[in-house]
């Protein structure tokens, strides 16, 4: 346990009790933007524009703390590039609305860059596994203690060396392996692992600085079913352990199965939040999924027309219509 994510550190003995927790969600308004009971994570103004395109536009936000919380929302809603701004690998755009401001535990992070995002305890993986190929898994994970690999990485041409004093880091790089069952890879080279287990190690690795809050972009795209259970498995170790989640998914059963708190993101903004039962009957939420998936087939129409509501889409393998358009581009 980590000594930002104790939960008993912060005086927060709910953090290990899921019920309690979901108790206090359970009387939080339905309305996006909502102030939550204990926010870990606090947004103001955060805008976002490429061209003329406003990618975010987020007036508010909470992210509580403790809570495993899903971001969801169709392609292009500006998921990545809000995950980008709050972790320091974008800058926002002047806001129209207000003062931009976000806060991490408290501390305002508005012109921090990313690596000190990561040692102030908010880590994210990427939605595009960033683990360095040419190195050996070990030293994927042991490169996570020190800072976030960003774009560009230099290091994944040298082969670093570690001194004696790292013995301490190798042991926890070693246990977390063991944890996410990658121990057996560990003098592996990263580049020969499957997508699935890039993404546990990415998960793995973003651990190893002991994080309070980590995001989780897409942690289930393109893992294997045979891996899909350890990672959600993981997941809800880490909240039980009193790490905050916040996630991208389109996989709505991971995200009904593990949020205790959803947040819908369309065009930019906020446009619902709730529990996740409750979640995918919000109008606001089905029309932002039909808006923009407009142009494509979702089968019987009936079902909408009887409330049946995502859910009925989910089970008609909306999973893989929300997936449609989605580009080439690389990003952050
Ligand atoms: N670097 C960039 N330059 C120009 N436009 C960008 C850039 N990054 C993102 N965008 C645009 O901003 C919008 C939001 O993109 P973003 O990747 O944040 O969406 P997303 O919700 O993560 O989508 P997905 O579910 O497909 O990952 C899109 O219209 C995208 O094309
Ligand atoms: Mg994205």
């Amino acid at each position: 346990m980590s000594d930002h994510s104790s939960g008993l550190a912060h005086g927060y003995p709910y953090l290990f009790d899921r019920q309690a927790l979901r108790a206090q969600l359970a009387v939080v308004d339905r309305i996006p933007g909502v102030a939550k009971p204990d926010p870990i994570l606090k947004v103001s103004n955060m805008e976002r524009e490429f061209g003329g395109l406003k990618a975010v536009d987020v007036r508010h936000l909470e992210v509580q703390r403790g809570a495993i919380t899903a971001l969801i929302g169709p392609n292009g809603a500006g998921k990545t590039t809000f995950f980008n701004l709050i972790t320091g690998f974008d800058r926002p755009s002047a806001s129209h609305s207000g003062p931009t401001g976000w806060e991490f535990n408290g501390r305002s992070l508005k012109h921090t860059g990313a690596a000190t995002v990561a040692r102030s305890g908010m880590v994210r993986t990427f939605q595009l596994t960033k683990v360095l190929s040419r190195m050996t898994v070990v030293d994927n994970m042991m490169l996570g203690a020190q800072d976030q690999p960003g774009e560009g990485f230099l290091l994944s041409f040298l082969r670093p060396v570690w001194g004696p004093r790292d013995k301490a880091i190798r042991e926890r790089a070693l246990e977390l392996l063991q944890r996410f069952k990658l121990y057996e890879k560990k003098d592996d080279y990263a580049g020969s692992l499957s997508g699935g287990q890039r993404k546990l190690l990415e998960m793995a690795r973003a651990l190893m600085s002991n994080p309070s809050l980590v995001m989780l972009d897409e942690p289930m795209a393109g893992v294997n079913p045979a891996l899909t259970q350890s990672l959600l498995d993981h997941v809800q170790e880490l909240r039980d352990d009193g790490t905050t989640v916040l996630f991208v998914e389109h996989d709505m059963h991971m995200v009904r199965f593990i949020s205790d708190w959803v947040v819908v993101m369309a065009e930019g903004r906020i446009v619902a939040e709730a529990p996740p039962a409750e979640v995918m009957k919000d109008q606001a939420v089905i029309d932002a999924y039909l808006g923009a998936h407009h142009d494509t087939d979702l089968g019987d129409d009936a079902l909408l027309a009887e409330g049946e509501s995502l859910d009925a889409l989910v089970a008609q393998g909306a999973g893989q219509i929300t997936r449609r358009g989605r580009g080439a581009r690389q990003d952050g």
